[in-house]
């Protein structure tokens, strides 16, 4: 049975989403009331108000990211948006590997990674790229998410795989469990990412700055203001001439520092 949410319990609670993880419930009031109440029904609440106490008073980590779960949607597949990895594979690659000629490192994040797919995407790209001379680089690609549910997925490495993954990969970067039909990702690609849990609220403070910044799908969840903060949180992490991509169906603010150099792909000037 569906509980009822009172105004005001709807307010504190889509404030403290948005002031905590930067998510825009306001509109989404409907989807708020069936998923959240049903959790709380799930749990045996009969009222609204002491969960929603709770949860502000104590917040508890396990509680929030239940809470978290029910409100923002994980999906993500390898090969998505594919002229992101085209633009990657032939234009960015090939300026990263001259600018990197004396250091050899890349440094590369994917924000708000999900069950790991696109990291491990990004990852096999760059071994493609570097082809034998990969051994000689370091590749690793940081990939971080808020929820922990999705981040032990991604861990974990196995899925089932699309058409659309080319044979040669599937041969090259994947086992096949035989019993489940199931591909793990193989060794050499899963070494060359770390993940960590991240809140995109939060400030950014990792040792290098970014040559690419990969954070697809995850601001369609944001307002403008929290967006354009994070824009220019990126945009210091970033070094000079490094990229941002975002999703497809995303557009950054017009007096957004970056300049567009391809379809929802952009450029610290
Ligand atoms: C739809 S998935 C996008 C996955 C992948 N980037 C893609 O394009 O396929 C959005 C991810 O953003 C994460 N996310 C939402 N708000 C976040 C925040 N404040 N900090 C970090 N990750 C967040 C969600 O947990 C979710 O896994």
């Amino acid at each position: 049975m569906q509980l009822t949410m009172s105004d005001e319990d709807f307010t504190r609670l889509s404030r403290f989403i948005k002031a905590q993880y930067g998510i825009n419930l306001t509109q989404k009031r409907q989807l708020v009331t069936s998923r959240l109440t049903s959790l709380m029904g799930e749990q045996g609440h009969t009222r609204c108000t002491p969960f929603i106490d709770r949860l502000l008073e104590k917040r508890d980590p396990a509680n929030m990211e239940l809470v978290l779960n029910r409100l923002t949607t994980n999906y993500t597949f390898f090969m998505r948006e594919q002229d992101h990895f085209n633009f990657f594979e032939q234009t960015v690659l090939p300026e990263l590997v001259q600018r990197h000629q004396r250091d050899r490192v890349l440094s590369i994040w994917s924000a708000g990674c999900s069950s790991g797919e696109e990291p491990y995407n990004i990852s096999m790209c760059i071994k493609d790229f570097l082809g034998p001379e990969a051994g000689r680089w370091d590749t690793r690609v940081l990939a971080t998410d808020i929820s922990q549910r999705v981040l032990a997925t991604a861990q974990r490495g196995v899925y089932e795989l699309p058409d659309t993954i080319p044979e040669h990969w599937k041969k090259r970067y994947f086992v096949k469990d035989k019993a489940s039909g199931q591909y793990a990702v193989a060794p050499v690609i899963k070494e060359n990412v770390i993940f960590q849990t991240f809140n995109l609220m939060d400030p950014i403070r990792f040792r290098l700055k970014f040559d690419v910044i990969f954070c697809r799908n995850v601001m369609i969840y944001f307002d403008q203001p929290t967006k354009n903060a994070l824009i220019g949180r990126f945009y210091d992490a970033t070094v000079p001439g490094g990229y941002l991509m975002i999703g497809h169906s995303e557009s950054l603010d017009k007096n957004s520092p970056y300049r567009t150099v391809a379809p929802s792909t952009f450029q610290k000037r």
